[in-house]
């Protein structure tokens, strides 16, 4: 074939291979031709953590982490997020297209009509004590609903996974809303289809309770959340995606698969981070202690949470947008003092040779739980408002998966290291062997 190609020629043998180029990338099954001697099973190619390897094609999220730039389906995140609601950004990622006037009115009727949950998934909730980590809340439950809707086994059907999308889009937040009010010993409520996506979550979680925004400071909370949700919706593939696709590789459901997607994003490294940001802030308390905190961080003592990230190096484009978000929601909600914090914070680490050296900038999570607390949000629940943005983003990438011709179950190889073939001792002898091998 012609085309350009990558030669490489193995020093232990003599022998040159070609490899084929495509956009920038090989196939690692190329390199498998590779041997020293013919019995061999081929070489491999090594990458821990998957740092330089490319899963799938995608033609959803682009990121150019050098330059700091995040796009769904090509609109820049900065766009998006001034002048799209979340339920159209949720039509972009998964059918491609930003949606006409008429198709947006359809989607978020069909949305919220998936908003109410099953009575059982009420009693199963009642479940869990009332102390309960939201996110483990989340997701068991969300596990669960694929007992609910076995019809979502029937993963070929297209028209089948477009109905467990929309049912899973419109009822993440309710789980998320019950999971809450559980924490707090409070009744569940039900959706309300007349409100828009956020402002319906609002309602879901504070409604007949003192926490109960006015109306002019609800518009302004439910607006913020919901660009906070487009912000999260999509991040190609990261932890959480990249295992929604893995498990959903195995054709499970999108229930299950999203459920583990869910469990990926708990992580204090992942989505999990927002949660941790607090309690570092909490720990370091005032503006004084921050050069100490930096001193353990260089140290290799603490990371510094919030900070950092695989793709980009330089300033999250996300991390902009929402430290303006938090300006807006301060007006309505008094000012988290918690922000001169982490404004401090920022300003040393972005002049410390320590971050500028290994380019770490602020990621998305460093503001977004000062945000969320600001909002009346406790800590153990910033990440579950995280998982209701991602949600369409972990289905936009299942759905791509499911019509992929080259899906194929996600199975890595691995570099064995361990002992070569042993004979086995019986029970009885393995003493003895033991206390030989030690003298
Ligand atoms: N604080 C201090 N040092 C850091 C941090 C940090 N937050 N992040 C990376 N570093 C250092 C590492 O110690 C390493 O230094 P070294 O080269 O001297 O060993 C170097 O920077 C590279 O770091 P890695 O851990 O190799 O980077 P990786 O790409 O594997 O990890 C990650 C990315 C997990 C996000 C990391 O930066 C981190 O732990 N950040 C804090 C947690 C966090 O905020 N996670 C949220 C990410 S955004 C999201 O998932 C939604």
């Amino acid at each position: 074939m012609s085309g350009p190609k990558l030669n490489i020629t193995d020093s232990r043998t003599g022998r040159s291979y070609e490899l084929d180029i495509t956009h920038s990338t090989v196939p690692a099954i190329g390199l498998r031709q590779i041997r020293e001697d013919p019995e061999e099973f081929g070489m491999l190619s090594y990458d821990p953590g998957y740092t330089n390897t490319a899963s799938c094609t995608s033609r959803i999220t682009y990121i150019d982490g050098g330059k700091g730039i995040l796009r769904y389906r090509g609109y820049p995140i900065e766009q998006l997020a001034k002048q799209c609601s979340y339920t159209e950004v949720a039509h972009l990622l998964l059918n491609g297209d930003l949606p006409t006037q008429s198709e947006l009115d359809a989607w978020d009727t069909e949305i919220m009509e998936h908003s109410m949950v099953h009575e059982n998934i009420k009693k199963f909730m009642d479940g869990f004590l009332h102390d309960a980590h939201p996110m483990g809340v989340l997701v068991s439950t969300v596990a669960a609903m694929s007992t609910f809707y076995p019809d979502a086994k029937d993963i070929a059907s297209k028209r089948n996974r477009s109905r467990q999308q929309i049912r899973l889009i419109g009822k993440m937040p309710t789980i998320a809303a019950y999971a809450y009010r559980k924490s707090q010993g409070h009744p569940y409520a039900d959706p309300n289809w007349d409100l828009g996506y956020a402002e319906n979550f609002i309602h879901m979680l504070w409604t007949g309770t003192r926490r109960q925004p006015k109306p002019a400071q609800s518009a302004v909370l439910a607006k913020a959340l919901d660009t906070l949700f487009v912000l999260h919706a999509d991040h190609e593939q990261n932890c959480s995606t990249s295992t929604m696709r893995q498990v959903g590789s195995s054709h499970a459901d999108p229930y299950v698969s999203l459920s583990a997607a869910a469990a990926a994003l708990y992580g204090p490294l992942h989505g999990g981070a927002s949660e941790a940001v607090l309690s570092m802030l909490d720990e370091i308390g005032s503006l004084d202690k921050i050069p100490e905190f930096i001193k353990q961080v260089k140290a290799g003592e603490r990371r510094l949470m919030g900070f950092g990230h695989r793709v980009y190096k330089n300033y999250d484009p996300r991390a902009r947008i929402i430290s303006r978000i938090a300006d807006e929601v301060f007006e309505v909600t008094g000012r988290n003092p918690k922000i001169d914090l982490a404004k401090e914070l920022e300003r040393i680490a972005l002049e410390d040779d320590y971050f500028v050296k290994r380019r770490l900038y602020p990621n998305v999570d460093f503001y977004s739980g000062i945000i969320y607390q600001a909002m009346g949000f406790a800590p153990e629940m910033f990440t579950v408002l995280f998982a209701i943005g991602r949600t369409v983003g972990w289905l936009a990438h299942w759905e791509e998966m499911m019509s992929d011709p080259e899906l194929r179950i996600s199975r890595p190889r691995q570099l064995y290291l361990g002992p070569g073939e042993r004979t086995l001792v019986p029970i009885d002898q393995r003493l003895e062997e033991a206390q030989e091998k030690v003298s």
